[in-house]
């Protein structure tokens, strides 16, 4: 079955609902199931990033595919700035937890939201207008095959946490 690679687009759609969910919580003030939400979505984001890093962007930059608004360094630098807004958004929520009833650091944290979710937007943007497209009209048939099992076989590996891919190798 020739199965098209923008077809790893339809994640973004399931981490916006994610997300989404995540936030009807925090709206609500149930604090502890708006962490939950979060860390549901930011799992899932960990593995999608992943099988981007690994496979997608990599099989992009192997066959010259690199354009002024669509090179593989940008995709990799947009992933490290959405990692860095999850430690900072988690960090957020954390704090909520002492005090739910403030209603002021609530709406804080739903304007910073607001900021993350324009730059997972425009991410979204660039891998649908440039990553996905440029890669199904170049990739042959095979490859895309080869790179859908190699991708099937990553997401079912579990992500290593932070801690343990950043610790010194022993
Ligand atoms: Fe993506
Ligand atoms: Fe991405």
């Amino acid at each position: 079955m020739d199965r098209p690679l923008s077809e790893l687009l339809d994640v973004h759609e399931v981490l916006a609902e994610r997300f989404a969910e995540h936030q009807e919580r925090l709206v609500e003030g149930e604090i502890a199931v708006a962490a939950e939400r979060f860390e549901a979505y930011a799992a899932l984001l960990g593995v999608h990033m992943r099988s981007e890093e690994e496979l997608v962007i990599p099989a992009f930059e192997g066959l010259g595919l690199d354009c002024e608004r669509g090179r593989a360094e940008l995709y990799r630098a947009e992933h490290a700035r959405i990692c860095w807004w999850i430690d900072e958004l988690r960090a957020g929520l954390a704090a909520l937890r002492g005090t739910p009833d403030d209603l002021r650091s609530r709406i804080a944290l739903l304007d910073r939201e607001a900021t993350f979710k324009r730059v997972m937007e425009h991410h979204d943007l660039r891998e649908r207008e440039y990553l996905y497209p440029l890669l199904d009209e170049h990739a042959g048939a095979a490859a895309r095959a080869r790179l859908w099992t190699a991708i099937e076989a990553l997401e079912r590996t579990p992500l290593a946490d932070r801690a343990a891919r950043e610790a010194p190798a022993k």
